[in-house]
């Protein structure tokens, strides 16, 4: 009789507080135990010169959602959560969408239905609040935040999503109340729309003139603007996708200043330029998001943050559109830069981007790696300790490294429906040779040996700095 389900051996386990030899044992779809030497698995894997680690959390990207431009991401729950799988992700939190006059009730069982049945991995949600009228706030949110919705993004610009002031601070409010996590989409909506009518009137409507429309004091000053409001309200916040070395200032600032502030970057930061967006022809379109990439000596602010503690959370922001007629061509193939679907993917290449950059350079510790991939996710949103790191108790939801597979990046090789990818034609060090989800092997070498649906719904518990804070007072 095998003392357990499954048997990783021979590996390096890491989680964000340390790196080890050892075994890990799997009973029941969760750890069992670590040490030298376990005892019998019923399946067993040789991890000899393999790296163990808990499987990726992606919490933001866009999965199944409609765009305030009536376009729909080229993802559902399948491919999406098939694509974050193969690149070692194991949990993602998409985004329930509420556009205006929509009931938030009823975007979560929209949203329920679309997954139900389709995705690969375990998976929560935030929600986003476009709409904060007084049964919104009174009423649908504090009873969602109870059934496990408990962080959600608010919009500071986009014409059709974004709250003004007065309503950031009722969110706030509400969020303080209810204790939940509020991510803040910050850039100044007046400054990009004054610049933009500029720039389309001088006849600048390519692609590269939205990273120019997009400017980073408009990044900067939103960002302080947000965390000043979170002050006020007396609550922590969580800045998203954040891209410019004067945003990241802010959040040094605030930190310096007592305030509990958490910011989230993701790789179009660190891996794409602002020069991307001026690629021939209507090339750039593939690298539009908002933030936009930016100048080339950005990057070393943004890693610097990733790595020193002022980043907390490292997140794709999945936002995909084919280069066709559903996504980035949907007004032609030389429309002006404001009418173009905003965002990029990278749901599957997140974590070997980064571990080839970070890991393989030495630039990152490979503990930094697992608490900016996966830890602080599960940490921030109330999954940890069930997510997040490799623990008896904890979900089994493993990825085991090859760190010295050297893979180039095609579109082709990802399992996303996007049909290109940002990255095509790098070169990377480190892949997720084998995937484990609740103690399945759910990918190994490049196949996929799981279903859709076997993922669950994850209610998430109170968010990190909140349960934090909590303890403290
Ligand atoms: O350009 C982006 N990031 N699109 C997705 C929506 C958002 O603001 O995150
Ligand atoms: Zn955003
Ligand atoms: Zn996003």
């Amino acid at each position: 009789m095998a003392d357990f389900d499954l048997v990783i051996r021979g590996g390096t386990v890491a989680t964000a507080g340390d790196t080890a030899p050892c075994d890990v044992g799997v009973r029941g779809g969760r750890i069992a135990a670590l040490g030298a030497d376990l005892g019998k698995g019923t399946r067993e894997i040789d991890a000899r010169g393999r790296l163990v680690l808990p499987g990726g959390i992606d919490s933001h990207c866009h999965i199944a959602q409609a765009s305030s431009f009536g376009l729909r991401t080229a993802d559902d729950f399948a491919s999406g959560s098939l694509s974050a799988l193969m690149g070692g992700t194991t949990t993602f939190i998409p985004f329930a969408c509420q556009h205006r006059g929509q009931s938030l009730r009823q975007v979560v069982e929209d949203y329920h239905a679309e997954a139900r049945g389709k995705s690969y991995i375990d998976y929560a949600y935030h929600l986003i609040v476009s709409d904060p009228t007084p049964s919104v706030l009174g009423q649908d949110l504090p009873v969602l935040i109870r059934d496990g919705f408990t962080s959600f993004k608010i919009y500071m610009t986009y014409e059709r999503l974004r709250l003004d002031d007065r309503q950031v601070l009722e969110v706030l409010d509400l969020a303080r109340r209810e204790r939940a996590l509020v991510m803040i989409h910050a850039e100044n909506h007046d400054v990009i729309q004054w610049l933009t009518e500029k720039l389309l009137a001088a006849g600048r409507s390519a692609p590269k003139y939205h990273a120019v429309a997009h400017t980073p004091q408009a990044e900067r000053e939103a960002t302080h603007r947000a965390i000043t409001l979170a002050e006020i309200a007396g609550v922590p916040v969580l800045i998203v996708h954040v891209s410019a070395a004067a945003a990241i200032e802010q959040i040094r600032w605030a930190r310096a200043e007592g305030l509990a502030v958490h910011g989230e970057t993701c790789p179009q930061y660190l891996f794409l330029t602002a020069a991307d967006l001026d690629r021939p022809g209507f090339e750039g379109a593939k690298y539009m998001c908002s933030p936009p990439p930016r100048e080339a000596a950005n990057q070393d602010h943004v890693w610097r943050a990733l790595i020193d503690g002022t980043l907390d959370v490292y997140s794709s922001d999945h936002a995909p559109y084919r280069y066709d007629v559903t996504g980035k061509l949907a007004k032609g193939p030389d429309a002006p830069f404001k009418t173009v679907a905003n965002g990029v993917p990278g749901l599957e290449l997140r974590l070997p981007l980064l571990f080839s950059e970070g890991v393989v350079t030495g630039r990152m510790t490979l503990e930094r790696f697992v608490a900016v991939t996966a830890t602080n996710h599960a940490k921030l949103y109330g999954l940890y300790p069930r997510k997040g790191t490799i623990t008896p108790g904890a979900d089994a939801d493993i990825a085991i490294w090859d760190p010295a597979r050297v893979v180039t990046v095609t579109a082709a090789l990802l399992h996303d429906n996007v049909g290109y990818t940002p990255y095509e034609g790098r070169r990377v060090t480190g892949w997720p040779v084998t995937v484990i989800a609740g103690g399945a092997i759910v990918a190994d070498e490049g196949k996929v040996l799981a279903e859709p649906g076997r993922g669950q719904f994850l209610p998430c518990g109170v968010p990190g700095p909140l349960a934090r804070m909590t303890e403290a007072s």
